[in-house]
């Protein structure tokens, strides 16, 4: 038995929905736990290219089970679009393979257009946000008002809770002079999907807690990336959710003391979508070249990712407050074609040396960062599967990564699809 979850160290977008993919051959269980849709992975598998933002990775595997934990903010409408995307490519979803916990709290329509129209009124000060509606969600979730897939089973409940909620979204919006939501349009919409959803509904804390004693693997999927963090990421241009590692248990239920691994999905550069401080962060020919060799485009909103050199020790802050055990290393292989490859290993100021990426953004927007530069490889390593066939540089490039961050690569992606990656440990112990 061994349960192990599977986070970014970065901005998101490190390349999790592969890693996840690959892994689950090992789980008998791929469990969401927090984040909703704005999380967004492509899976490649053959000829068919899976774009799933909410339903676990683990879905495309007809033998395996999959959860959407209450850590979650749920999208009915979203769920049962992918349910019949994948569905169509024949792939069957039944109340067996798919659990959603009772307590997860539901993203309504009115969420979405709050997170819009929030982020439309913030003028330049907006968080860029993927505008799905996850932090309003998550805002009526600990506002204690928010309407959760467990309530959908009585009408009565739905009618009262719902009540509870358009009343404090209609005092926002008289202040802002908004049209006031119909709450009996959202209740017809709201019945007409529950009768999709409901049969999905079901205890997820006690269905895991009986996995983990029947001796089997669990996943845990993390979406999003340690630097989105609402508490430890480049806060306020950030998620509204916990991404970190021990959201695993709070919004699953399933105690921490029953994971024994993290792995931190880490791609070989720096990515991320959305406002806020990129040290790193090239504005010059090799960022273009990352972003068109990497294919930098956000799978959810189809934004530009910004990218940018390695930045060691904001992965660092990553391993430590996750507790990685052990390093997927993605996408070394958009790599290949450079001469030379610089590694961020610290910051400055005019006055400072910063050692640690600051919690502030408002410093880290001050700071340049300090780079060594290491000789590229200059060939081919996409779809390598072995350590020896990679070239000595890189596997220098990978040591130094291991170095810095005082944890072992367990494993190194060199392209999109399941086998193009060097297993060197395995990371379900
Ligand atoms: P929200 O999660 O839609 O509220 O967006 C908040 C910030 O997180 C924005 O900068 C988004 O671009 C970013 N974000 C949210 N989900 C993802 C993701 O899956 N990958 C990368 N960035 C994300």
């Amino acid at each position: 038995m061994a349960n192990l979850v599977v986070i970014g160290t970065q901005w998101g977008d490190e390349g999790k929905g592969k890693i996840v993919d690959l892994l689950s051959a090992k789980a008998d269980t791929i469990v969401r736990f927090q984040g909703g849709h704005n999380a967004g992975h492509t899976l490649v598998i053959g000829q068919n290219v899976f774009k799933l933002s909410l339903l676990p990775s683990g879905i495309i595997r007809e033998n395996k089970s999959t959860v959407i934990g209450n850590g979650v903010v749920l999208d009915p409408w979203k769920l049962v679009e992918e349910i019949n995307l994948v569905r169509s490519k024949e792939i069957s979803i039944d109340p067996n393979r798919l659990i959603i916990s009772e307590n997860t709290p539901l993203i309504l329509p009115f969420h979405k257009e709050l997170d819009l129209f929030r982020e439309k009124a913030s003028g330049n000060k907006k968080i860029g946000t993927t505008g799905r509606g996850i932090g309003p969600a998550y805002e009526d979730k600990v506002g204690r008002r928010a309407l959760r897939s467990g309530d959908l089973k009585e009408v009565e409940t739905i009618k009262s809770r719902l009540r509870t909620l358009v009343d404090h979204h209609n005092i926002l919006r008289r202040g802002y002079n908004a049209k006031l939501i119909d709450e009996e349009s959202v209740f017809t919409e709201i019945m007409k999907i529950r009768e999709e959803i409901i049969e999905y509904i079901g205890p997820v804390w006690q269905f895991l807690n009986s996995q983990i004693k029947d001796g089997k693997n669990l996943l845990f999927e993390g979406a999003q990336g340690s630097m989105l963090d609402v508490d430890f990421g480049t806060y306020p241009f950030v998620t509204s959710s916990s991404t970190l590692a021990g959201a695993a248990s709070t919004g699953t239920g399933v105690s921490h003391n029953k994971i024994q691994s993290v792995l931190g999905i880490t791609k070989a550069y720096t990515t991320r979508v959305g406002k806020g401080p990129m040290p790193t962060e090239l504005f010059d020919e090799v960022g273009q070249l990352l972003s068109q060799i990497g294919k930098e485009k956000g799978t959810v909103t189809g934004r530009d990712r910004r990218c940018g050199w390695f930045d060691a020790p904001l992965v660092k802050r990553s391993c430590v407050i996750n507790g990685v055990t052990g390093i997927a290393l993605t996408k070394i292989d958009v790599l290949d074609r450079l001469e030379k490859i610089k590694i961020c290993v610290g910051y400055r100021t005019e006055e400072t040396i910063f050692n640690e990426f600051p919690l502030s953004s408002d410093v880290a927007e001050t700071i340049e960062p300090i780079y060594e530069e290491m000789d590229g490889w200059n060939c081919n390593t996409s779809g390598m599967k072995r350590l020896s066939q990679l070239p000595e540089e890189a596997r220098k490039y990978v040591e130094r990564i291991e170095k810095f961050l005082e944890t072992k690569v367990n494993l190194i992606s060199t392209g999109p699809e399941r086998d193009e990656t060097i297993l060197l440990e395995d990371p379900f112990i």
